[in-house]
């Protein structure tokens, strides 16, 4: 096929690359123990679906504003002190928001600073718009302002920031993040700050928003979603708060790509705007109980940084990689002789690592570290 450039220069979504295999292994009545997700295993509240059902009842089913629902923009506004809802966008999910992002901020050749270990779709969606990825270093996940600092150049266009992160649960203390956002200020760069689990924090932690420093607010572009925080992954509704000619910019540019999101999706995501947030706090206890749990499975077996948000561990499992094979292997073949799905640490640009989803029952957790620590034993004894 004659396919364009710039679909040939990016890589497709290591995140979902086994998706294919764990339905084939399932289909052959194998038992198959997800910690690939991305996402929680909980259903998502009654109070939107019944609000969506309603929405459907009443054809809220036609084309809406581009921007998004205006009460939805104005009720999120609200989050973002001195904001009103012309600097909120809804766009289908914070993937497409991110995307859409990087393509009205990007010139062909501006560079992007990225932290490594990242999010899967920021290097592809930061390619996909002419920009440059430059990747920096962390230190035990954390960021390394240093190697920030040195990479910043003429041409740096942003800073991508994603805290909680994914792949690391890492939580960046409040300090580090004011210190970028007077780089920002200095070096009259963006920061796009990821927002997507700012619910999931763990430890009594405060979840800070990089919308907090108030000097570098016209150089912040914050994302967020409705996905992880009220389980709605598959709703596809995420949002961007910033300056207003960044949110006019994306409107038009999602008006000649994606149009408006999913109408009633977006009661949907009104309705969790008013529920009451007990049975989120409750599942928020419950996943910390899990990140406690799997933690300790984990670090009897690998080195492994404690996670204080989102849904992951990150693992460093180098010491366990005979000669010559790679995280990918690892994660490949643990799949094949266990049934234990598990990414490898080459999707986030940091081989030597997998990342484990605990996002899952507490007994799938005991059962799957089980299978993965006979794994490593029978590795070790067949060398
Ligand atoms: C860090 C991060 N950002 C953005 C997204 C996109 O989420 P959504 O498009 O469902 O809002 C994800 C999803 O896994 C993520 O982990």
């Amino acid at each position: 096929m004659n396919l364009s450039d710039r679909v040939n220069n990016i890589k497709a979504s290591k995140t979902v690359q086994f998706t294919p295999l764990i339905q084939q292994l399932k289909q052959q009545g194998k038992v198959v123990i997800d910690f690939a997700v991305g996402e929680p295993e909980f259903e998502t509240p009654a109070d939107i679906i019944n609000v969506t059902k309603k929405a459907l009842d009443d054809q809220n089913t036609r084309y809406g504003p581009v921007s998004g629902l205006p009460e939805l923009r104005s009720q999120l506004s609200a989050r973002y002190s001195g904001y009103d809802g012309d600097n909120i966008i809804i766009s289908n999910g914070s993937k497409q928001s991110l995307f859409s992002v990087f393509q009205v901020i990007c010139n062909p050749g501006d560079e992007v600073i990225i932290p490594r270990p990242y999010w899967v779709s920021f290097v592809e969606q930061v390619k996909m718009a002419g920009g440059k990825p430059v990747f920096v270093n962390t230190i035990n996940h954390q960021l390394d302002i240093g190697a920030i600092v040195r990479a910043i150049t003429a041409k740096t266009k942003a800073i991508i920031i994603n805290t909680p992160n994914n792949p690391t649960g890492a939580v960046y203390p409040e300090a580090g993040l004011e210190e970028i956002s007077r780089l920002a200020i200095h070096n009259n760069v963006y920061v796009v700050s990821d927002e997507a689990y700012d619910f999931l924090i763990y430890d009594e932690l405060r979840s800070v928003s990089f919308f907090n420093f108030k000097a570098a607010r016209d150089r912040t572009i914050i994302t967020n979603s409705f996905s992880k925080h009220y389980n709605m992954t598959g709703f596809r509704i995420g949002y961007v708060a910033a300056h207003k000619d960044i949110v006019q910019a994306m409107a038009k540019f999602q008006g000649h790509s994606s149009g408006n999101v999913c109408t009633f999706a977006q009661y949907g995501a009104l309705a969790a705007l008013s529920m009451g947030e007990e049975i989120l706090i409750q599942r928020k206890a419950e996943l910390e109980k899990k990140r406690d749990i799997a933690y300790g499975y984990a670090a009897e077996l690998f080195d492994c940084i404690r996670p204080q948000g989102a849904f992951y561990l990150f693992p460093n499992i180098t010491k366990h990689l005979r000669q010559g094979r790679t995280s990918e292997d690892f994660a490949a073949d643990l799949l094949e002789k266990t049934g234990v799905a598990v990414v490898s640490g080459e999707a986030f640009g940091m081989p030597g690592h997998i990342r484990i989803s605990y996002a899952t029952s507490e007994d799938l957790l005991l059962r799957g570290f089980d299978k993965i620590s006979e794994y490593l034993h029978s590795e070790e004894t067949s060398v």
